[in-house]
């Protein structure tokens, strides 16, 4: 395997770094980038199926997917010949056109949800603040200072300014203060969400229905419900952050549908297009009708590209016969994971839905990654005890056996 160079020590300018580099003092590729990512050793350079293969040709089988988006796998012929389609046409023609794909993409997601209307973007944290803002635009509709988000403990919902307010990890904020205004974060509990919930003053709640970042916790349905009907009653938006749980992962097209809950607005990224940079926003006409031409943009949202190969992902995971594999193969793969607690007596908690699981280990979980890694199964973690696994939707119960027997030899 390849193994990048740790980057040299704290940089201390000597006369030498005024001259020229040397071959000797060229850094190498990797340490051009910066340093913000603790990343895995080697170089992936393949994938077929659900592997991923090293540059010195070790195959990992991977339970991360490029973190909840790589949902049809490596090397799918249907997703490789979507992008060559999409490449043959239209690459970027601007907002100020109409796209078709766009166009087309925007009538299945309507079609196949509870929204009327859906706004394209280029990332989670992107979708998530355009959400912000398009609730904080209905809200002034009803009052002028109804604009302040809501967002529970243990959330996760990206790390520009507005949605790193609204991200519950002291680590990833507190560098970074003061965080946009007017956001704040409340406990997972009804009671007191029903004192935070001031409607003159409170725009919307942001929730995950099942938190991943924060753990994999999976919200209890009931109290999903009772924030639905607490925020109808206060006439507070409720906003879903989908973007790491939706699109088929808990094994149907929203994780909303298995909730009994129906939000305001819906946000959707990693997995749309197959890869590709994309996110969504989706919401109800009565949001809608509140934004006015100039109210929001972005350059690329939504392109012919982009948009093209999504309407392949979307045909495929909204196919129900795919739906019910990702939901008949999660609810074993839970119950293998449980037993496997069970018999090894090394995890404390198992928990999860479809194709996202999180167990809680009595270590650190980096330190389970890493033997995994070893072992050739990717895992990731969700804080700092419990282990992510998102395998690729398309992983078979053959598979997911493979990763749990892997699993149980480094527990
Ligand atoms: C639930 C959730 N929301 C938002 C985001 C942010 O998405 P992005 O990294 O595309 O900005 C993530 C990313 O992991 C996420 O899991």
């Amino acid at each position: 395997m390849t193994i990048t160079l740790e980057p040299t020590s704290t940089f201390m300018p000597t006369n030498s770094d005024l001259v020229a580099p040397t071959l000797e003092s060229t850094p190498t590729a990797g340490d051009a980038l910066l340093g913000n990512y603790k990343r895995a050793p080697g170089h992936f350079v393949s994938g077929q199926g659900v592997y991923l293969t090293d540059a010195d040709g070790k195959r990992y089988l991977d339970f991360v997917s490029g973190i909840a988006v790589n949902a049809l796998g490596y090397g799918d012929e249907g997703l490789r010949a979507a992008m060559h389609a999409a490449a043959d046409g239209l690459i970027h023609i601007s907002n100020l056109y109409a796209s078709q794909a766009g166009e087309r993409l925007a009538a299945s997601l309507v079609e196949k949800s509870f929204a009327s209307k859906v706004f394209f973007c280029n990332s989670g944290a992107e979708a998530n603040e355009g959400a912000f803002k398009f609730a904080r635009r209905w809200a002034r509709t009803r009052g002028e200072v109804k604009h302040e988000i809501i967002a529970l403990r243990g959330a996760f919902h990206g790390r520009l300014f507005g949605t790193l307010a609204a991200t519950d990890r002291p680590s990833y904020r507190i560098p970074f203060r003061p965080l946009a205004g007017g956001i704040g974060i409340v406990e997972r509990d009804i009671d007191d969400l029903a004192v935070a919930l001031n409607p003159e003053t409170v725009a919307a709640v942001i929730l995950e229905p099942i938190q991943g970042e924060g753990g994999v916790r999976v919200l209890d349905p009931g109290f999903v419900r009772e924030v639905r009907a607490l925020t109808k009653e206060r006439d507070v938006a409720l906003i879903f952050d989908e973007i790491q749980c939706g699109l088929g992962r808990t094994g149907t097209l929203f994780a909303y549908e298995q909730f009994g809950a129906v939000p305001d607005i819906l946000t959707l990224a990693k997995p749309l297009a197959g890869g590709l940079p994309m996110g969504a926003i989706l919401m109800t006409e009565e949001i809608a009708a509140t934004i006015k031409p100039g109210d929001h943009g972005t350059t690329f949202g939504g392109g012919p590209f982009m948009a093209s190969v999504a309407n392949h992902v979307m045909e495929r995971v909204s196919d129900p016969r795919f739906l019910r594999h990702v939901a008949d193969n999660g609810a074993w793969f839970g119950k293998q994971l449980n037993d496997l607690a069970m018999r090894t007596g090394r995890i404390r908690a198992v928990r999860g839905l479809g194709y996202m699981w999180g167990f809680d280990v009595m270590g650190t979980a980096a330190h389970v990654v890493s033997e995994a890694f070893q072992a050739g199964l990717l895992t990731c973690t969700a804080g700092e005890y419990t282990v992510r696994l998102l395998p690729p939707l398309v992983a078979t119960r053959d598979e997911l056996a493979l990763g749990l027997g892997i699993l149980e030899e480094i527990l």
